[in-house]
């Protein structure tokens, strides 16, 4: 059976209240399968409530959407990989490309966390992808090629998995087409697959929605996807894991 990772990047929405009650609507909607998990990654204040909850449900689970590398220390507004493990989650976000390009993290950068992810016993997300210019510039592979190098370096044998977001696709409502990311997703398939990394899910995101969540998944290239504006309401969240590629 093909097992398909719907991860919700709820960014900076939902506090803690505000996630025991989407968690509340979204687990009297959606009831566990088992081609499918759900993986939340809520902002680091809600954390401990999500986690908590979610560790009723052996589909679900909870991570932290950026981690520091130093395990602890005087680093004001910072959390670590366990600090989030503390808090309950088992998974983290690495290199997201508003952490890139809000933020002006690095591809050094994303190393570092990456292997913190690993020492704290974290399941990696690395996010890579392109922006439209380098994709203009028919730079796609070889931008996404140097994000894995930096980010796996030589730890290409951790279990991690990881999410093309093209950056021009995040939040504009203008989603790859399932073509466009299952040439991406060959590449990076074929980039771990030379280096004998392990089963790695390979997810794509981008204004993935209810509505073209299915047409995405029937590409067999995509494992899951990762959404962030069609996760915030409990019920689209619900429905759209429910109804995709079903
Ligand atoms: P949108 O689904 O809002 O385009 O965001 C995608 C994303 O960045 C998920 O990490």
């Amino acid at each position: 059976m093909r097992a398909l990772l719907f991860a919700a990047n709820w960014k900076m929405h939902i506090g803690p209240q505000e996630a025991r009650t989407y968690l509340s609507t979204f687990l009297g909607q959606y009831s566990e399968r088992p081609d499918r998990q759900v993986w939340f990654f809520p902002p680091a204040v809600s954390l401990e409530a999500v986690a908590t909850i979610v560790a009723k449900r052996p589909d679900l689970l909870a991570g932290a959407q950026d981690i520091y590398w130093e395990p602890k220390g005087a680093y004001t507004g910072a959390i670590s990989g366990p600090l989030a493990a503390q808090a309950g989650a088992r998974a983290t976000l690495i290199g997201h490309s508003e952490r890139r390009h809000v933020f002006g993290e690095t591809y050094e950068q994303t190393g570092k966390k990456l292997a913190a992810a690993v020492r704290a016993g974290l399941h990696p997300v690395l996010c890579v992808g392109e922006t439209l210019a380098q994709r203009d510039a028919g730079e796609t592979l070889t931008v996404v090629t140097r994000q894995l190098e930096a980010a796996f370096g030589a730890r290409v044998e951790v279990q991690a998995t990881v999410a093309y977001e093209p950056v021009w696709a995040i939040g504009t409502g203008r989603n790859a087409t399932p073509q466009d990311a299952a040439l991406v997703h060959q590449a990076i398939r074929g980039w771990l697959n030379d280096r004998q990394a392990g089963e790695t899910r390979i997810l794509y995101g981008g204004s993935v929605n209810v509505k073209n969540a299915s047409q995405l998944l029937a590409e067999r290239e995509l494992d899951g996807v990762l959404v962030g504006g069609a996760s915030l309401d409990p019920k689209i969240w619900a429905e759209l894991v429910r109804t995709a590629a079903t």
